[in-house]
Parts: structure tokens; sequence; C-alpha cells
């Protein structure tokens, strides 16, 4: 990179937004709703991720989603829209402010029937589920990242793909100083050397690992 020329130039993602199919109108109105009533509407993933990752649902040909960090239901729309009529998701949440909004949006949705929310912590309800998946998505706590990659791993079919958000924290992963940044760090540098995987790293938002089962 020359020194002092921005990777993103300022306006880069909103053009890439205009470039993109965009999700529903049901979306714009989550993402209102998020920002009116939570404090952290910053968790969706928001329009250009969401499009990108219903179109890995096309690619894959997806038919049984694994998700990890519901919140408002946002990412879980935009798979359910790219599923198949007889396709599915089970997606984890544990906070009941979160889960009423979701649940109150997917009852607007022709694909609500496709979602199921199970409540209560993530790490329980992978314990008791049977794969396969494909895709699993993790957008939820930091600290269990490493547990959900490893249940991931098992419950995703071979030929599968395990996508994780928030890869790069900002940036802090380059010289990580919180808690956060370290762990996740630490992963990127596990599932790198995974043998079981192949994998890429995007520069996409705040970074998206693509993990592909070998
Ligand atoms: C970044 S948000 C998910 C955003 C969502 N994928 C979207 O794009 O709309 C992360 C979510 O994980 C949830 N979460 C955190 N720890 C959890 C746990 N141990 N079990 C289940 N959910 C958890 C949080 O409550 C939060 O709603």
């Amino acid at each position: 990179m020359i020194v002092g020329v921005e990777i993103r130039p300022e306006g880069v993602e909103e053009y890439c937004e205009q470039h993109t199919t965009p999700l529903t109108e049901l979306h714009a109105r989550l993402a209102k709703t998020t920002e009116e009533n939570t404090r952290t509407p910053n968790y969706l993933v928001g329009p250009l991720e969401g499009s990108f990752l219903k179109l890995l649902v096309r690619l894959c040909q997806a038919k049984r989603i694994l998700e990890v960090g519901t919140f408002a239901g946002y990412s879980a729309l935009s798979f359910a829209e790219a599923l198949p009529a007889d396709g599915s998701i089970v997606t984890c949440e544990l906070d009941p402010n979160a889960i009423e909004i979701a649940r109150r949006f997917f009852a607007q949705s022709p694909h609500a029937k496709k979602i199921e929310i199970r409540e209560g912590r993530a790490a329980d309800t992978l314990k008791n589920l049977q794969g396969p998946f494909d895709p699993c998505f993790i957008d939820a706590d930091k600290p269990s990242y490493d547990y959900y990659y490893d249940r991931c791993l098992e419950l995703v079919r071979q030929g599968g793909l395990i996508v994780l958000d928030n890869m790069l924290r900002y940036g802090r992963v380059l010289n990580p100083t919180d808690e956060d940044a370290r762990i996740v760090n630490a992963l990127n540098a596990r599932i790198h050397n995974d043998p079981r995987v192949e994998n890429v790293l995007l520069p996409f938002r705040d970074g998206i690992m693509l993990a592909y089962k070998l």
C-alpha cells in the first residue's frame, strides 16, 4: 500500500451499496426499528453484507443454515429470502428484547416458516444440534468464537462453508490490545493453519472469514 493512500476512500461503501441488488423493504423497516429500540443498531450486518450473505446462500445452494447470533433478525431474513421453499435456518440468540423484535419482523415475512429461533446460550444449543448444515454463520460473543468454530466444523457438511463475522475488529487484530482482538487474532491464525479447511479472510466491512470444510 502506498503510504497516505486510503485502501477504501470515503464513499466507496455507499457506491458499492448503490450497485448491489438491494434487500427488501422489510429489511429497511427492521433497521429503523433496531435503530429506535436497541442500544446496538450497529450489530446488524447491514445492506451490503446482507446482500453478500444472501448471494452466498444461493451459491451454496443451501438448504439448512445455522446462525449463531440472531440479534433483531436482519441476517436471518437475508438468508431466508435466498433459501428454497423447503429450506430452513436455526438461529441462536439469548437477548429477549432482540428476540422479540426478530419474531415481530419474521412474522411479516413470507419466509417466516423457514426460520427457527433457539433461545438461550448458543453454546448450549450447539451442543445438542445435529448436522449437516451449510453454511454456518458465526456472529456473536467473541470469547466463544473458538468453541463456535470447532463445533460448527463438526456440524457443517463436508464441502460446506463456515462464515465468521468481525474477524478484523476494525483493524485491531494488527496490534491487539483488547481481549476480543486478541481472541480473534489467535483464531484467524488457527483457521489459517487448520488443514481441515481452505480459507479466505475478506477485508469487507469488519472482516469476514470464509472457511470451506475440505
Ligand atoms: C452482532 S449481533 C448479531 C447480528 C445479526 N447476525 C444480524 O446481522 O442481524 C450478536 C448477537 O449475539 C448475541 N449473543 C451474544 N452472546 C451470545 C450467546 N452466548 N448465546 C447466544 N447469543 C449471544 C447478542 O445478544 C447479539 O444479539
